[in-house]
Formats: structure tokens, C-alpha cells, sequence
């Protein structure tokens, strides 16, 4: 019998052992020395029998096959595997891995809303929900106007005419943006419309987009270049103040360009919307994995509402992810880790069509 070492797992260090998480399987197995060394042995396909084991080794590699680390040739496991790996060749070991990890299973138990709210009271009690927006209270702001925004001189304002009229729009007329579309894009892109008491929250406020347990963490940064009443520079969108904060300086050229992946038409945007996410927020009330997805969603949805948003004023917007996330989280000054930048949308007044 030829056997190998399964490759739809990762190998990791935690505790000082090393752990073999098999990602299809969804288990975690400690390691013992012996059993590490035998994955060597087997990191090609060999014959059981032509390995040199001795009885011991012998049993350890039967319990390994057992439990799925080392594969038979031909098993279904084996077939199986080939089936992974040739899908997710072209991504990676670890966006295949993340995939498999946080996929939900036939036996995956989710608990019902009576022991989902236990549970969070618990963790409420020992670490409390993080607040649900950000604010720079030392940064001068910029006050924008309050309440749904008025559609009635929107080109598109119509649903069904916005979203048949939102199409990516990367050039623009040299003109500068209104503050007050700005702010509607801002109000319905981040904006609260609506606030609800909550026993566990005490208040959560919802958004024109949705978000999984309504912890939307999506954070609205802006590179503003040319909007009317507005100096250049790095603003914050400051949900819970209604404000545009400054935050920092435009920097040069070169950095904005670098930032923005290169993309030449996106220097030519007079507003850069840039969207990061606050992972505390969606970790707290999920902490699993797989919710890292509903971050990911989440920002789907928002740069969804703000692109047609847009469209029904009449503004060209294009959402990008092929930016520097690292230049762009320097820029803002944000924690890579607790809040990842996701992707930006530039925003302008379209160029008449050639
Ligand atoms: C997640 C995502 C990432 C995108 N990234 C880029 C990008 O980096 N550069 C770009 O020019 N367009 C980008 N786009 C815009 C798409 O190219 C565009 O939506 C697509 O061509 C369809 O055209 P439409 O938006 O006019 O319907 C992105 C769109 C999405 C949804």
C-alpha cells in the first residue's frame, strides 16, 4: 500500500506542539514527535512496507491513516484530495485552506437564539462589546448635514433607473464634488438611519446596508482632493457625529499613486472613498473563523449602496480592491491587524461620453 502525507491541512506550532489542522475534516490534532517524524517519511508517495518501520512506528502510521494525515493511493480520501487541490491550485495553500477551514458542514451545529444570547451576556460580562464606530474627537471637522437626503434633483432616482444606470465609471470632469452629494453618499454609504434600544448593546444603529449581527464593521476613510467647501486632505467618516474629521494631509502625488496600485485614473478622482474594517467588532459576537467572511460581505454591501448611491445622483464611481492595503493603512494611520483596509471607491463627476 503507497501512502503520502495529506496536503488539504496546515501544519502550525501552538503551545510549543505542532498541530495538524485538516481543513477538510475541520480537526485539530496534536502531534507527538513520533508521529511528526513520520510525516517526513511519507512526504512522497512510498510503500508502507518498503519504509523501514518498526512495530511501534508500524502502529503510529496505522493510526495516522486512520485518522486521515497520512492517504492511501486510490482511497476515496486520496481522490477526493486531487479533486481540491487541482481547484484551488491557482490560489494557494492558504485561501484554500481559509476556504475549507470556515465552509460550513452537513454536522454543523448552530446554537438556537436562547443559548446565542446566554452566550454573549456571558462574554458581555467579562469583556464588553466594542463601541460600534469610530471617532478622531481631536481632529477638526467638518459638520455635514443631518437626516435622509433629498432626492428629488437625483438624475437616477429612481431604484430601479439607479441600478440599471450604475455602471464603473473611471473618467472624470475636472470638476469638483458637491458636499452635499458627498454627504448623502457618506450618510447612506456609513450613515445611522436608524438607533434601537438593545438590553446587550444598549443602542445599535443601524445602516442603509446590512451586516452580520449588525456589528457592521466597515469604517469610511476619504482622500479628498476637490470637494466644494471641503480642504484637501485625509478625512474619517464619523458615523456618530455626522462629521468629516481630518485626519492627515494629503501626502504627495507619488504615495497617493502608490497607494492606489498604480491605477492612473484613480489619481484623477476628485474623492477616494477607503474602506477598512474594525475586526473586533464581528470577532466579539463571532468568534469563529468563518466570520471573517461576513467582514468581507460586509464591505460588499456597503461599497454596493455607495456605488448606487452615486449612480441615482448622477456621480461616476469605481470600486477597486487592486490598491496597496499596507500604503493605504500607513496613510490613515490604522492597525493592520485590528483594522484591515479593504478596498477604496473613487468617486467624481463623470466625463462627458467620447
Ligand atoms: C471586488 C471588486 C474589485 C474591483 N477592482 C477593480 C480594480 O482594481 N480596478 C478597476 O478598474 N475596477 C475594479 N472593479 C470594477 C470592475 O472592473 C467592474 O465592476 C466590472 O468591470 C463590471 O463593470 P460595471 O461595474 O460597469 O458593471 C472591481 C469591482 C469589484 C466588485
Amino acid at each position: 500500500m503507497k501512502v503520502k502525507v495529506a496536503e488539504c491541512a496546515a501544519l502550525f506550532w501552538s503551545g510549543g506542539q505542532p498541530v495538524w489542522d485538516d481543513a477538510l475534516g475541520h480537526r485539530q490534532l496534536a502531534l507527538t514527535p513520533a508521529s511528526e517524524g513520520l510525516l517526513r517519511t511519507f512526504a512522497t508517495w512510498r510503500e508502507l512496507d518498503d519504509a523501514g518501520l518498526g512495530p511501534e512506528q508500524r502502529s503510529i502510521a496505522a493510526r495516522l491513516i486512520d485518522a486521515g494525515v497520512l492517504l492511501e493511493w486510490g482511497s476515496p480520501a486520496h481522490e477526493n484530495e486531487v479533486q481540491v487541490l487541482t481547484g484551488w491550485q491557482p490560489w494557494g495553500a492558504a485561501a484554500r485552506q481559509y476556504h475549507l477551514a470556515s465552509r460550513t458542514l452537513a454536522t454543523t451545529v448552530y446554537l438556537d437564539d436562547a443559548d446565542s444570547d446566554a452566550e454573549l451576556e456571558a462574554r458581555a460580562a467579562y469583556a464588553p462589546p466594542p463601541p460600534p464606530f469610530k471617532t478622531y474627537p481631536e481632529a477638526p471637522a467638518v459638520a455635514l448635514a443631518t437626516g435622509p437626503p433629498a432626492s428629488d434633483d437625483w438624475e437616477h432616482g429612481d431604484l430601479v433607473d439607479a441600478l440599471h444606470h450604475r455602471r464603473s465609471v473611471r473618467e472624470f470632469a475636472p470638476s469638483a464634488v458637491d458636499l452635499g452629494r458627498l454627504t448623502a453618499l457618506l450618510q447612506l454609504g456609513g450613515g445611522i438611519v436608524e438607533r434601537r434600544a438593545d438590553s446587550l448593546y444598549g443602542t445599535v444603529a443601524f445602516k442603509a446596508s446590512p451586516s452580520a449581527g449588525a456589528r457592521d464593521p466597515i469604517e469610511i476613510y476619504a482622500i479628498v482632493r476637490n470637494v466644494v467647501g471641503v480642504d484637501p486632505g485625509l478625512y474619517h467618516f464619523s458615523p456618530g457625529t455626522n462629521a468629516l474629521e481630518k485626519v492627515g494631509e494629503l501626502p504627495s502625488d507619488d504615495a497617493q499613486a502608490a497607494a492606489l496600485g498604480g491605477q492612473g485614473w484613480l489619481a484623477a478622482a476628485p474623492v477616494v472613498l477607503v474602506y477598512s474594517a474594525v475586526i473586533a467588532r464581528t470577532q466579539w459576537r463571532y468568534p469563529s473563523g468563518r466570520a471573517y467572511r461576513d467582514v468581507l460581505i460586509g464591505f460588499g454591501h456597503v461599497s454596493q449602496t455607495v456605488l448606487v448611491t452615486a449612480a441615482a445622483m448622477g456621480l461616476g464611481a469605481t470600486v477597486v480592491t487592486a490598491v496597496s492595503d499596507e500604503d493605504l493603512e500607513t496613510m490613515f494611520g490604522l492597525d493592520r491587524t485590528g483594522e484591515p483596509v479593504l478596498g477604496v471607491t473613487a468617486v467624481g463627476v463623470p466625463a462627458p461620453r467620447r
